[in-house]
């Protein structure tokens, strides 16, 4: 089994771009991987059941033949409502991290068996889910994810409305000096970097920003300069 010691996280607390492979041509992974390059600190994989989200994408398999080709920190986020069935998969895959969305119930066994398979782990919680469902998980999670569009397609607008709570996480991660990143997914671009950074963002995953730019590797390190 690939442990999550393999793969570097990187300094806890510094800006991370994480280009989500959504946007790829999945035929075409590697090529686009490489595309990124050294610009990519994490690869932010979205798993989707077409039962939480209403959209069906990728699973262990895909996490499996990525793990051959890189020793990237591969940043699962797992928008599936029985997530506890799938993580020996993931975890046998390769995958770094899980991040499990708090809407789908309960998630402290499962946050408790990720790290028994030598996983990262995180909880993510949608646009409209208040602080109050994530503040329990601060002490237990190396990462809480504030979505900043609904989840389920790539390619949406930003949500402005969610700043306010991601200040909040920050503040509360701070105040107690949890070991936690920060993460913002959704509608990442030049436009809205510098707002989710002023916030409290550590970890910026981008789609279209990055895939869909005509030079990917270029347009996550203009992401960067935009979050320093
Ligand atoms: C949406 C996914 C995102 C998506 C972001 O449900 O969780 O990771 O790939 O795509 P962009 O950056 O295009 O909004
Ligand atoms: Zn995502």
């Amino acid at each position: 089994m690939s442990t999550t010691s393999q793969h570097d996280a990187g300094p806890l607390g510094a800006i991370k771009i994480a280009p989500s492979i959504l946007a790829c041509d999945f035929a075409r992974l590697n090529d686009h991987i490489d595309e990124v390059g050294e610009e990519s600190d994490w690869l932010h994989v979205d798993v989707m059941d077409g039962h939480f989200v209403p959209n069906i994408s990728i699973g262990p398999p895909v996490v499996a033949s990525l793990r051959k080709h890189t020793n990237a920190f591969l940043d699962c986020h797992l928008m599936i409502t029985d997530p506890a069935d799938y993580l020996e998969a993931f975890a046998n895959a390769g995958a770094s991290s899980v991040t499990l969305h708090v809407e789908i119930g309960d998630l402290t066994d499962t946050i408790a068996l990720a790290r028994r398979l030598g996983m990262r782990v995180g909880v993510a919680a949608n646009p409209d889910t208040g602080f109050e469902m994530i503040a329990p998980y601060l002490p237990l999670v190396d990462l809480v994810l504030c979505m900043t569009v609904f989840p389920g397609f790539g390619g949406q607008s930003f949500m402005p409305e969610v700043l306010p709570k991601i200040a909040q996480v920050r503040a509360a991660i701070d105040a107690r000096s949890y070991a936690c990143e920060l993460e913002v997914d959704g509608g990442i671009d030049l436009a809205t970097t510098a707002a989710v950074v002023e916030a409290g963002a550590t970890v910026l995953v981008a789609g279209s920003a990055i895939f869909g730019a005509v030079d990917p590797k270029g347009a996550a390190a203009a992401l960067r300069a935009k979050a320093l």
